[in-house]
């Protein structure tokens, strides 16, 4: 499954491509906003767990070939958030499908834009037979974007004390 290239999708608006160091400022800056972190335990990032995770999805793109990837509007080169596949360690035979933009980015239709592009490549170039989401119930945008997208309630659970969500999407 692993492609020895990282992934570069192109959308309409967008481009999707492997998170670089140079991004490090506006991603703090979304990591570092309430708003955007209101349904994360970890509530704002500090810079240094920004930083960190910034690595870990960098690494993580150039490794499997594909990952929570930049989004970034193709006219301008605005850094927007990140849309992607990665592999979560509640699901491992699993693949999940997440996003995560700035406030201004919002209702746009970019997170749903980056998204079905990601899905496009999971099912096609992958061939992977379904993808997970994970959110909480109370996270009512991002299950808009699932619903939005094809995805289907799968089961409520608990992870880590945590009560989740998780939709589902079958290739098919
Ligand atoms: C979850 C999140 C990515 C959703 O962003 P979003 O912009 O609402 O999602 P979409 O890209 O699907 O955009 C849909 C909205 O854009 C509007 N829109 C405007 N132009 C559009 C277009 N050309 N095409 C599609 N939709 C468009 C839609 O009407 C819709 O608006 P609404 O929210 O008023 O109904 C965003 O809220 C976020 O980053 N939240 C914080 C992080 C987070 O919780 N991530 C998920 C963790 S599980």
């Amino acid at each position: 499954m692993p492609t020895t290239q990282p992934t570069l999708l192109v959308t309409d608006r967008l481009t999707l491509r492997p998170i670089e160091p140079g991004d490090a400022d506006a991603f703090a800056a979304m990591n570092a906003d309430p708003a955007v972190m209101e349904h994360f335990t970890t509530g704002p990032l500090d810079r240094a767990a920004s930083d960190s995770m910034l690595a870990k999805m960098r690494e993580q793109h150039l490794r499997d070939g594909y990952g929570l990837a930049a989004v970034e509007r193709t006219t301008d080169g605005a850094f927007l958030g990140f849309t992607g596949i990665h592999r979560h360690h509640w699901y491992p035979d699993d693949v999940e499908i997440g996003w995560r933009l700035a406030p201004h980015a919002w209702g746009h239709g970019y997170a749903s834009e980056a998204a079905t592009a990601w899905i496009t490549h999971a099912f096609g170039e992958l061939r992977l037979p379904r993808l997970i989401s994970i959110t909480i119930s109370a996270n009512t945008r991002s299950i808009a974007v699932m619903r939005r997208l094809g995805f289907s309630l799968w089961e409520e659970t608990t992870h880590d004390g945590l009560d989740v969500v998780v939709y589902a999407r079958d290739a098919a």
